[in-house]
């Protein structure tokens, strides 16, 4: 990409970034496919959560983390989770509602700064802040890991997933799609904290965390075949590339997409993706 390509001012980059999520909502994880809330359940393991705990869910999208964090906390714990999409939030409050959760509730608001009225979280008053895939989407992340380190109290846990190493097998068709289209949700910063393990880990240490630790486990995606795999990257943030797209070249990216998926089909026609999911964990140690 060409240095001269201008970084959205960090309001624009929030405001699309709900936009982009609002287009996404209706379709979320309905496709069949299940990825987030698989990495939702285990982004609560890691993160421990016993009962009574107060947590705040930072990106809470669909609920794919609060839903698990809530059953995890209990009925004397609570889960705030917040996002910038307002079709997001909706999808979270109907899980809520469905799972029959009273302890949860789902607001839309800024997570990156935390702070809203009436009734933000005071500094010391919550055990756990999760983020879900989220927080690399986030313009000033090292601002937020220390708007998170002031808000937790003893014991507190920072707990976060992001991505490692992408399946090298599927390259190929992100190189081939690549030339038809501009727009990236996943283009990083060249300042980001989620470049690297140890960059992360520094911003961390450097914000007040006491210890900090990440394990990467096998994020593994299964689709039934080529048309499947289209409904799920429309139904995540993937959709901002196609976007991209002019209609005019769109029959011959989709084209040059397939040819190389066609190389990636098993015999039964289905594709798997395997890629690395970064578990971390910053703890405050007092
Ligand atoms: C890939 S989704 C993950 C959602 C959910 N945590 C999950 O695991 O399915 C990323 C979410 O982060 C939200 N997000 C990004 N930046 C945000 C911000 N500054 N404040 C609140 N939400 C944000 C997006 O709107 C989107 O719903």
């Amino acid at each position: 990409m060409s240095a001269t390509l201008r970084q959205p001012a960090p309001d624009e980059h929030k405001e699309a970034l709900a936009r982009l999520f609002d287009r996404s909502a209706p379709t979320y994880e309905r496709t069949g496919v299940s990825h987030f809330a698989d990495l939702g359940r285990r982004l609560v393991e890691h993160a421990g959560l016993r009962e009574g705990e107060r947590v705040l869910d930072v990106g809470c999208g669909t609920g794919a983390v609060l839903v698990p964090a809530a059953r995890a906390v209990g009925p004397r714990g609570s889960v705030t989770g917040v996002d910038l999409s307002p079709g997001m939030v909706e999808r979270a409050r109907a899980a809520i509602t469905e799972e029959g959760l009273d302890n949860a509730r789902a607001l839309v608001a800024d997570a990156e700064t935390a702070h809203w009225q009436p009734d933000g979280p005071a500094d010391g008053s919550l055990d756990a802040v999760l983020a879900g895939i989220s927080m690399f989407f986030f313009p000033h992340p090292r601002a937020a890991a220390a708007r998170y380190r002031r808000l937790l109290g003893p014991d507190g846990r920072l707990a976060l997933s992001w991505w490692g190493e992408q399946d090298a097998r599927w390259a190929p068709v992100f190189a081939a799609s690549a030339p038809y289209g501009g727009a990236s949700s996943h283009r990083l910063p060249p300042d980001s904290p989620f470049r690297s393990v140890e960059d992360l880990h520094t911003m961390l240490s450097e914000e007040g965390f006491g210890s900090v630790d990440t394990v990467e486990r096998p994020c593994v995606t299964r689709f039934r075949g080529v048309r499947q795999w289209w409904q799920w990257v429309w139904s995540t943030a993937g959709r901002q590339f196609w976007e991209s797209v002019p209609q005019e070249r769109m029959h011959e990216a989709i084209a040059a997409v397939e040819a190389e998926l066609s190389r990636l089909r098993a015999p039964d026609g289905s594709l798997t993706s395997r890629n690395i999911v970064r578990f971390t964990v910053a703890r405050v140690v007092r």
